[in-house]
């Protein structure tokens, strides 16, 4: 069998995480082998862009980071394929539309990174969970926030990410519901994957 490969995207604070335990505890109980991704991953490229956002500034060119991005995605590609093979369902927190709206928000030329991606794996399922900035940062505000956490910048990348949902690359989910209305809107996509 092959397996599911589902991604999360959205900018931070609308409720990613929590969703992601949601939808893998629901694959589970229905006796599924379910691995969590992330990208940045920890392999040694995601390392280096985590201790990079977490530093004080953004410094690098975002050309910089969208070739960096796109490394640890071609690694991470190869992780997720060896998954998929054994009839896994493998849910990522962000994949490819995360380098087109945040770095595409900072001014780097599309077809540029859509070639850079070209060979990333074309996922079953994009949930993008969208929320407005101005709600999602009072959610983050009491941890700390990335070099990437400012509120024009993000208006900017939740507009890059309406543009891909409007292609049909991503399905829209309103993360201002309840959790448990979140839950039943990615269920209903997700069950269409699976019927
Ligand atoms: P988060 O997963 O905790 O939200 O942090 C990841 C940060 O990395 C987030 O600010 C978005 C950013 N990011 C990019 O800018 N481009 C990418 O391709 C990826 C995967 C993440």
């Amino acid at each position: 069998m092959k397996g599911l490969f589902i991604v999360f995207e959205g900018i931070d604070g609308g409720g990613k995480s929590t969703q992601i335990q949601m939808l893998s505890d629901f694959f589970d109980s229905k006796g599924y082998e379910v691995e969590r991704h992330m990208e940045p991953t920890h392999a040694v490229i995601g390392s280096l862009l985590w201790d990079y956002m977490n530093s004080k500034s953004r410094s690098f060119d975002p050309e910089t980071e969208a070739l960096l991005f796109a490394a640890d995605r071609i690694e991470h590609g190869k992780v997720i394929k060896e998954s998929l093979v054994k009839g896994k369902v493998v849910i990522s927190d962000r994949y490819k539309h995360s380098s087109l709206a945040y770095q595409g928000a900072a001014g780097v030329d599309v077809e540029w990174m859509q070639s850079l991606n070209k060979h990333a794996l074309v996922p079953d399922l994009v949930i993008l969970l969208d929320i407005d900035p101005d709600k999602s940062l009072e959610r983050v505000s009491d941890r700390a926030k990335t070099v990437f956490e400012k509120k024009e910048y993000l208006k900017k990348v939740r507009a890059e990410y309406i543009r891909y949902a409007e292609t049909g690359e991503l399905v829209v989910v309103d993360a201002l519901q309840s959790i448990e209305d979140v839950h039943e809107d990615i269920l209903a996509h997700v069950k269409k994957l699976t019927e």
